[in-house]
């Protein structure tokens, strides 16, 4: 456990399978913060979706602060490219450190892995905050509603000095 930067216990832990709905539930929240149609959200349900499935077959992070089930990531694919397939934090406690907690939780289980990449299909409003832990834009991927296009974003979670240049805030923090 340890202090959130905005005060506050943070925690992150293994998902379990009875926190299914409530990790659905910070999914949409957090992705409606954004202001996207209801129509938008309904369509992309299925890609906000927490099941048990999931939990079995992916590595899946949650935190808590004070307690309560606040944030979630979640890592899919094999190495060499290993892909960032959730990272939400519950509105009310957005900009609160959450979201960089969980990123570098990813990032690390990434290099654990000996993931050369961690690619992520960036929502654009969350650009600058990868931006900022050190991924950088490398392309697009279509998504929908048809027509609409992703920022695909990639980090490198080699350590520092591994034969390449990374950003001030890159990796763990
Ligand atoms: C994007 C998101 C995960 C960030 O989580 P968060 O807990 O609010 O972010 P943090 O408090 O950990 O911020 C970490 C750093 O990024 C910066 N940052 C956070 N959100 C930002 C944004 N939207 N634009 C620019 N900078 C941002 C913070 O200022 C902070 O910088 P600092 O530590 O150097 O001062 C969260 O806002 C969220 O869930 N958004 C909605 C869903 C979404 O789009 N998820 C990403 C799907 S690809």
């Amino acid at each position: 456990m340890s202090r959130g930067r905005a005060g506050g216990n943070v925690t992150l832990r293994a998902a379990r399978p009875a926190e299914t709905a409530r990790l659905t539930a910070i999914a949409l929240a957090a992705k409606a913060h954004w202001g996207y149609p209801a129509a938008w959200l309904e369509l992309w349900r299925p890609s906000l979706t927490f099941d048990a499935e999931l939990l079995a077959r992916a590595w899946v992070r949650v935190a808590e602060l004070d307690g309560a089930l606040r944030g979630v990531v979640a890592l899919g694919g094999e190495p060499p490219a290993v892909e960032l397939t959730h990272l939400w934090v519950d509105p009310p406690a957005m900009g609160r450190g959450l979201g960089r907690r969980l990123l570098s939780a990813a990032v690390a289980e990434a290099r654990r892995r000996g993931a050369a990449r961690l690619t992520i299909v960036a929502d654009p409003h969350a650009v600058a905050f990868y931006e900022r832990l050190g991924a950088r834009t490398i392309g697009e991927e279509p998504s929908s509603p048809a027509g609409r296009m992703l920022p695909l974003m990639a980090l490198d979670p080699r350590p520092a000095g591994a034969g390449r240049r990374r950003g001030k805030h890159g990796g763990e923090s």
